[in-house]
């Protein structure tokens, strides 16, 4: 029998189905199918999700065993995505993996999507030196349905210091994007705008907000209102300005984001932070943590790209070391949608 500890890993919370192989802690393979249905209708439909997951999970399933070189027989346990996210999504993942579990009499592992975005700063790669931030750690985890501040102190032992009230920090991007008329998801596109743009050029409200949570909503209807105020003067202004628009909006965000993270780090005296979810894949997000690295003496830790978005791999690498603990759960576990305080344990 295999001494190798293999974790099959499997995300299904939005609209990406992936799996992924994990060796010993080191990466085989990460399928992700990502899903085009929804780019017509501006944002993610649940129900086409649904579908869409229930069409590709037994092919990514096959792609990433074909890929990593393993046996299905080989598979050690299967860790999914229990939540949060789509509760249609999450039940075609979790479904499957208690299923595939069952036939092969292996456990399973269930994942909470945050913490897996925070351990994907743990997914070791063959061949390439992997840095990866000691504990404690701070984690500025911000995707589209999520910002939070996360201290992590373990691998089994993260707490949300603060988090957004309203929008999540992708979300707001996505909505600014869209009353701009640019297309779904809208993030990439503001970021590739905002290069050719002055981040001056447009000032928005910024919130005032006690203590570490953040809010977006705010900064969206201001965004929405100088839109719509500048409009009546001229029909043609978003298009005269996307790029300054999107240069401002940005760098607002990135303001919002580095000024609360930075009052959490000193606070804590922490000088380890990373930065994890689909929105870290912003550009000027990561400049700004190089240069509070170089300002404030910060050890900064940004994942490779096709860690950012969701993905499989963080899933397995979560299911790793929860193997290690032995922390396996129960085949009536349901998924669940929303958010838990502890995003360690369920
Ligand atoms: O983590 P993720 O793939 O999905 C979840 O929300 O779970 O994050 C998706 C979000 C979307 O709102 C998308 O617009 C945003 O990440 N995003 C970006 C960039 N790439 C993706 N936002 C700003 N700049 C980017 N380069």
């Amino acid at each position: 029998m295999s001494t190798n500890i293999n974790i099959l890993g499997i995300e299904s919370s939005c609209d990406d189905t992936s799996a992924s192989i994990i060796q010993n802690g080191f990466l085989l393979s990460n399928v992700v199918a990502s899903q085009s249905v929804h780019e017509s209708y501006g944002g993610v439909v649940p129900e086409l999700a649904s579908r869409a997951h229930q069409q590709n999970i037994i092919p990514v399933v096959h792609e990433a065993l074909k890929r990593a070189g393993i046996q299905k027989e080989e598979l050690t346990a299967v860790a999914f995505t229990r939540g949060p996210g789509l509760l249609g999504s999450l039940m075609v993942g979790t479904s499957f993996a208690k299923g595939f579990a069952q036939a092969l009499n292996i456990p399973i592992i269930d994942v909470n999507h945050l913490q897996a975005h925070v351990m994907a700063h743990f997914i070791k790669e063959k061949d390439v030196e992997n840095v990866q931030p000691e504990f404690p750690f701070l984690c500025l985890l911000v995707s589209g349905g999520n910002s939070q501040i996360i201290k992590v102190e373990a691998y089994n032992k993260m707490t949300v210091i603060g988090q957004t009230i309203d929008d999540a920090v992708g979300e707001a991007f996505d909505k600014c994007a869209k009353v701009m008329g640019l297309p779904y998801p809208g993030g990439p596109v503001v970021d590739k705008l905002a290069k050719l743009g002055n981040p001056k050029a447009f000032t928005f409200n910024k919130p005032h907000i006690e203590g570490y949570d953040y809010s977006f909503s705010g900064l969206k209807t201001s965004f929405l209102y100088t839109l719509r105020d500048e409009i009546k003067k001229d029909p043609d202004f978003v298009e005269k300005h996307k790029e300054d628009l999107c240069a401002s909006l940005q760098a607002t965000v990135i303001d919002i984001l580095m000024t609360k993270l930075k009052r959490v780090a000193n606070d804590l005296n922490i000088k380890q932070v990373a930065v994890a979810g689909g929105v870290s894949a912003n550009s000027g997000l990561r400049q700004a943590f190089y240069d509070y690295a170089e300002k404030y003496g910060w050890k900064v830790f940004i994942p490779k790209f096709s860690y950012t978005t969701d993905n499989a791999a963080m899933v397995a690498i979560t299911g790793y070391y929860k193997y290690q603990d032995k922390d396996f759960c129960e085949l009536s576990a349901p998924p669940f949608a929303r958010i838990s305080a502890n995003i360690s344990g369920d």
